[in-house]
């Protein structure tokens, strides 16, 4: 077991992406990782094992209340603890208010805002009965500002508000909740969207999208007891993009005329 970080830790949506790369850190600091995803865990699952961690994969549809006290009775059962969860699990569907059709808003909720409610419910009782713990949801900058995309955002807001409350309600089981708020990161899921990506990236302080690695530093800090008395907290892992972005492309643009 890793020093400082919980024994067990349950991922959603570890199979790609972000959710991924948060498994190959827990992993290689000797935390049991479990891998939850709707597709395949096996080929990661398999990458870990090779490299003699210790880990296991679970099917898992975060909308799904069903499958969530499935797989909590699989780990109760096989690793007989549980001290961290990362909702990370998340869909994105870019569509303006009146492009975004029900089965867009309805399938956005589902995995983003009713995944993390129905995961917290189903991993809370295990979490306390292993001593306490902490809970990390994965929310965006989306659920900070206003966004082109409203099914996202709405769900993000909605995360931003389930994790304040589950934090106040869940202290009392020794489970701390905080949320994470990425901003532009370099992931498969804005691969392609070249102009957006370098419109956004004037906007941003840093000069740049935030690699993988900078959430996943995120997310182990507030699972380490490197952050026992934070909670109902959001960070934001943004480059400076919603503090400062407005003046940082307002001075770009009018570039010396402020001086
Ligand atoms: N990439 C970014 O720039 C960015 C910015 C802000 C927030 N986020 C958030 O970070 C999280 C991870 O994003 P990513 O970029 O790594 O995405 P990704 O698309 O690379 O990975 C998402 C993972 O979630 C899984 N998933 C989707 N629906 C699921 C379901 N119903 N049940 C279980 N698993 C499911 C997918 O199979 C995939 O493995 C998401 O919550 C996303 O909203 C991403």
């Amino acid at each position: 077991m890793s020093e400082g970080y919980p024994g067990v830790v349950l991922i959603t949506g570890a199979a790609n992406g972000m959710g991924a790369n948060h498994a190959r850190a827990l992993a290689a600091l000797g935390v049991h990782v479990c891998l939850a995803d709707i597709v395949d865990t096996a080929p990661l699952l398999a990458e870990l094992q090779a490299s003699g961690a210790s880990v296991s994969g679970h099917v898992l549809d975060v909308s799904d209340p069903a499958a969530w006290e499935r797989v909590i009775d699989e780990i109760r059962s096989s690793a007989g603890e549980l001290g961290g969860l990362v909702n990370n699990a998340g869909i994105s569907r870019r569509r303006g208010l009146a492009e975004t059709t029900d089965a867009d808003w309805e399938a956005t909720l589902r995995v983003n805002l009713f995944g993390p409610f129905y995961g917290m419910r189903a991993a809370a009782p295990l979490m306390r009965d292993s001593g306490g713990g902490a809970i990390v949801n994965i929310s965006s900058i989306a659920g900070r500002i206003g966004y082109f995309s409203p099914a996202y955002a709405a769900s993000k807001w909605g995360l931003t508000g389930l994790s304040k409350s589950a934090a106040g309600d869940l202290a009392r089981w020794g489970i701390r909740v905080n949320s994470v708020h990425p901003g532009l990161i370099d992931t498969p899921l804005v691969a392609g969207a070249d102009d957006f990506i370098a419109a956004s990236v004037r906007s941003i302080p840093a000069g740049r999208m935030g690699t993988p690695d900078e959430i996943t530093d995120a997310v182990l800090y507030l699972l380490s007891d490197r952050s026992t008395y934070l909670n109902g907290s959001e960070l934001t892992v943004d480059g400076g993009l919603i503090s400062n972005g407005l003046y940082h492309r307002i001075l770009a643009d009018t570039a010396g005329e402020h001086a």
